[in-house]
């Protein structure tokens, strides 16, 4: 169908042959050590059992580091040293003091922003002008916005006490390492809790970094203690008897676990899973605007977003231009090394990851998706994957109901608002949606009928620490971000006995 109002543009500016130059960051900011042990009550130490595993850079595969694989006796030895921190010092330390060390690691952060930047990048594949401009610069925002709350608590709940929960057990995915590290301790450690930080196996060299930057601040020994290991870590963290509350970030199926036996033990738990999110496009929207939006909304990060806008619910009046502008935009795309400053996409983060993206892009060509990327040359080593859309996706495609976790759009139609509503809808996630129109009380309607915690208009993928982020269904429950994200750790109760 064609669309005389909206004309496709001439060919883009590449096909002229104007290249970049490669820009490559300097890695000389960053010294990886050979081995990292655990860094339990203020100090790295080695496992009691000896374990290792190794961390590599997805967008190379060469060795980084070899990292202590943590056992349940190591994790009992760090929730000890963080009961005891919590016990002795924390815990009775008042607001104004523990907020002057959540002020310091932010400071710290932004002082150390590039290394941060670059070490994010190497272990874990993503663009350096992603980690350079938003990753660490969010990481430290969020902890410069809960120091200001860490002295304001009773404003903060008026008329209730407020108690820290105690010793939290944290677990994080290896998407956005150090932003999900910043927005679980920040708010915890605000509020006096003590902390055990499980990072992701994939990514872990930042966290390790994060502890050494908590020494350089002084932060009291055990406040913060992270263990390092794969899955069998993590439930070692959910089983222990004496962690007060468990917030987790990552797969579906492992969230559905840990509220299991968060359930079974009374201990309250905040999980935040995946996402499946629908970017609707009307045929009133700004067509430039919206097909930025949805590029950034499913290549950033490689697509490898909990909110990625990985279904597409185009007018149908507008589809066809509408998807040749998205595959003409894809195809200016640059793809490849994460640590040159003009990659816009870089490595997928885990040749398993990568397994299962291809996989499923395989099944949806097989159910009847039609298949487009880019022309694109690719590294010969590392882990990539070409920017892909995959359009005539049907509401009962795997691709459309399935997290695939990659770079990849399928796109899907509707005529009316109503069947946007109902096919955005028709999903068991609910954790994003964006909507592009002119018309605001088209936004509105649509944001009132929207199963999604987060729902960006004319706009996607914005993220502030004032903000609440979290889902609904499938995706998780409770908030992270603004007061909603410092309830769940602080325990709340009427307040007796005020005169
Ligand atoms: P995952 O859920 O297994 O990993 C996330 C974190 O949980 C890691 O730190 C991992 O070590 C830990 N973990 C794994 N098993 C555990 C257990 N039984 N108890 C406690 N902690 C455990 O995710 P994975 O396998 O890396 O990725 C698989 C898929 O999950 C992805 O393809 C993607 O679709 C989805 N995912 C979603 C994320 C999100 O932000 N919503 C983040 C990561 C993955
Ligand atoms: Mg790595």
């Amino acid at each position: 169908m064609t669309d005389n109002k909206h004309p496709v543009p001439a060919e883009p500016s590449h096909g002229f042959g104007l290249e970049y130059a490669p820009a490559p960051e300097s890695t000389s900011i960053v010294s990886i050590d050979d081995d990292y042990g655990l860094f339990i009550g203020g100090e790295f130490v080695d496992p009691i059992e000896g374990g290792a595993f190794p961390t590599i850079s997805p967008s190379t595969e060469e060795h980084l580091a070899n990292v202590a694989s943590a056992s349940a006796a190591d994790v009992d030895r760090a929730v000890s040293a963080a009961r005891r921190a919590h016990t002795d010092v924390w815990g009775s330390m008042p607001g104004k003091e523990r907020a002057k060390y959540l002020f310091r690691i932010a400071r710290q952060l932004q002082e150390r922003a590039r290394e941060f930047a670059v070490l994010e990048t190497l272990d874990g594949g993503k663009p350096i002008k992603e980690s350079r401009d938003i990753d660490i610069p969010l990481a430290a925002a969020h902890f410069f916005y809960y120091a200001g709350w860490a002295d304001k608590l009773e404003y903060a709940y008026p008329g209730r006490r407020h108690d820290s929960r105690g010793v939290v057990g944290q677990i994080i995915p290896w998407n956005f390492p150090m932003l999900m590290a910043s927005w679980k301790l920040a708010p915890a450690l605000a509020a006096g809790n003590t902390v055990v930080l499980k990072p992701a196996e994939t990514t872990p060299l930042t966290a390790l970094l994060l502890g050494e930057l908590m020494q350089d601040v002084g932060l009291p020994p055990g406040v913060v203690n992270i263990v390092t290991g794969a899955g069998e870590t993590g439930a070692a963290l959910v089983d222990h008897r004496d962690v007060d509350k468990l917030a987790f970030t990552g797969s579906t199926a492992v969230g559905k676990q840990i509220q299991r036996t968060a359930l079974a033990r009374n201990v309250p738990v905040t999980l935040e899973l995946g996402g499946k999110a629908a970017h609707i496009v009307f045929e009133d929207a700004a067509i430039d605007q919206a097909v930025e939006g949805v590029i950034n909304g499913i290549y950033f990060n490689q697509g490898h977003v909990c909110c990625a806008g990985s279904r597409l619910l185009v007018q149908e009046s507008i589809a066809d231009s509408f998807v040749d502008r998205l595959k003409r935009r894809l195809a200016t795309v640059r793809v490849g090394d994460p640590l040159d400053k003009n990659t816009d996409v870089g490595a997928i983060n885990s040749s398993q990851q990568l397994a299962k993206i291809s996989e499923l892009v395989e099944v949806g060509v097989g159910e009847g998706a039609e298949l487009f990327q880019p022309d694109c040359a690719l590294p010969d080593r590392g882990f990539f994957y070409r920017p892909t859309i995959l359009s005539n996706v049907e509401q009962t495609h795997r691709v459309a109901r399935e997290e695939v976790f990659g770079p990849v759009l399928s796109v899907l139609t509707f005529r009316t608002p109503e069947e946007a509503v109902a096919k955005a809808n028709n999903t068991p996630y609910g954790l994003s949606a964006g909507i592009w129109t002119e018309k605001g009380s088209k936004i509105l309607w649509m944001a009132d009928r929207l199963d999604a915690g987060v729902i960006w208009a004319n706009t996607f993928n914005q993220f502030d620490p004032t903000s609440p982020f979290g889902g609904y269904k499938e995706s998780g429950f409770g908030r992270e971000g603004g007061l909603h994200g410092l309830a769940p750790y602080l325990s709340l109760s009427p307040m007796k006995g005020r005169s």
